[in-house]
């Protein structure tokens, strides 16, 4: 039985919640393994509409088991008011459908605090953040200063973790002219929070490698994309956890071999939020259109997402660094009605050819994009469900984007609607 990683391969909201959501109908159980509530997914289910940040997507499909991995910041408050909100729709959430890695970081309100003050403060380079403590929390857990989901379940070990945690904090406060942590405050609210938490404590590591043995579908939903990577993203401008498919074991507890297929979400053109280099960044009225018939604005944030033609150079960098065995592409309706398009396939360097992003800030900034043109197609790509519903050249567009990234496509999503989707290779099958 095959186990499938999914991963953004661009900079976020490639349009993963419709695909997580149509695999989750084939999978047992759905694992979230990095990030925390900065992902934004929206399902539209029977109509109804299910917004989730930190629950992963299986969550509203019933029996199914939903997981979040020790590679998740958590943040307890958040994850109440969601469980709050989806059980007021009618979704049934048990220690049986949800369970919580009991060496899962917790992110604390002095983590958004401090994320918030740091943007305020930082001119120099302002990441542009989603203000949800998420830095923060993964400094503290690479710091040995977290307080975990465990800990919560004995009082003397709390007192002791936040203790720890700070003795950094303070300091660090000091310094940005925030007043001391209320002590009291934080343990009384952490040990009020824990019943809600314990709850759902479970060593998630082995109940995935039983399910794993026992011939269950594991499916890994990823958050973000792979160029907001710490490690392989455009540094400093990222998210502080790995999103390559290769921390869905270091994020769960499964080993590496245990996963069978990486489905890369690719969208038809390129767009990010926040901050940091986007050599194929459009500031016309292509740039423009794209954003609204995309609908590009940040479920989380509300903020307008930066759009820009396709870039074949990232996606070959990201399917390589995730080991992509084939690719989701969204959104190619937003592309009709374009009489040319442009796909990114290399960028000049004082005068030379790259073929890939350099890593250096002064020559990711010297980097512009060379461009091939397509011609587009007038026809309606919308809700095309086989290729013989897809105009010719929108076909021509596909085939060069896989001979461009190095890898095929396995599926193709039409519109938001699970139907309007072309399948070409199951990546659950056998
Ligand atoms: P953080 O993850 O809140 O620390 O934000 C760091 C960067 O990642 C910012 O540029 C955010 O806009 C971006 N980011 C975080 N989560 C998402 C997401 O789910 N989609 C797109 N961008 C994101």
């Amino acid at each position: 039985m095959a186990n499938v990683v999914v991963v953004g391969a661009q900079w976020g909201d490639e349009g993963k919640g419709k695909i997580v959501d149509w695999l989750s109908e084939r999978a047992d159980v759905i694992a979230r393994f990095q990030g925390g509530h900065n992902a934004g997914h929206t399902l539209v289910i029977d109509g109804e509409v299910f917004k989730l940040s930190l629950l992963p997507s299986g969550i509203v499909r019933g029996g199914k088991l939903s997981v979040i991995g020790n590679g998740v910041v958590l943040d307890p408050w958040h994850l109440e008011s969601e469980i709050k909100g989806l059980r007021s729709q009618g979704v049934e959430i048990t220690p049986d459908t949800l369970m919580i890695a009991e060496n899962t970081p917790l992110i604390l309100p002095i983590h958004g605090e401090l994320d918030r003050a740091r943007e305020a403060q930082i001119s120099v380079a302002k990441i542009g953040t989603t203000g949800r403590g998420i830095g923060p929390a993964y400094e503290d857990k690479v710091g040995r200063r977290s307080v975990r989901v465990a800990d919560l379940a004995d009082d003397a070990t709390l007192e002791l973790r936040v203790d720890r945690a700070l003795v950094h904090h303070d300091a660090l406060r000091r310094g940005l002219g925030l007043e001391p942590v209320d002590r009291a405050d934080l343990v009384a609210k952490l040990r009020a929070i824990a019943p809600t938490l314990l709850e759902y404590a479970a060593p998630v590591w082995k109940v995935l490698n039983e399910k794993r043995k026992a011939g269950k579908r594991i499916l890994f939903e990823g958050a973000q994309g792979a160029l907001l990577d710490i490690d392989f993203g455009t540094y400093p401008f990222v998210t502080s956890s790995n999103v390559i498919a290769g921390q869905a074991a270091t994020g769960t507890g499964i080993g590496p071999g245990s996963i069978d297929f990486v489905l890369g979400i690719v969208k038809a053109y390129t767009t990010r939020v926040g901050e940091g280099p986007f050599p194929a960044e459009l500031d016309d009225a292509d740039g423009q259109r794209l954003g609204e018939r995309g609908h590009e604005f940040g479920t989380v944030t509300g903020r307008k997402r930066r759009c820009g033609w396709f870039d074949a150079v990232l996606v070959r960098q990201t399917c390589a660094t995730s080991g992509v065995n084939g690719i989701a592409f969204t959104k190619l309706d937003v592309l009709d009605g374009f009489d040319t398009l442009k796909i990114c396939v290399g960028y000049e360097l004082d005068g030379e050819r790259v073929d890939y992003l350099p890593t250096a800030a002064d020559h990711q900034a010297r980097c512009t994009p060379i461009y091939e043109e397509m011609p587009g197609w007038h026809e309606s790509t919308e809700g095309a469900r086989s290729w013989a519903d897809l105009p010719a050249n929108a076909i021509k567009y596909v085939r060069r984007v896989e001979e461009l990234i190095d890898c095929p496509v396995a599926l193709l999503s039409t519109s938001p609607e699970r139907e309007d989707t072309i399948l070409v290779t199951d990546p659950f099958a056998d």
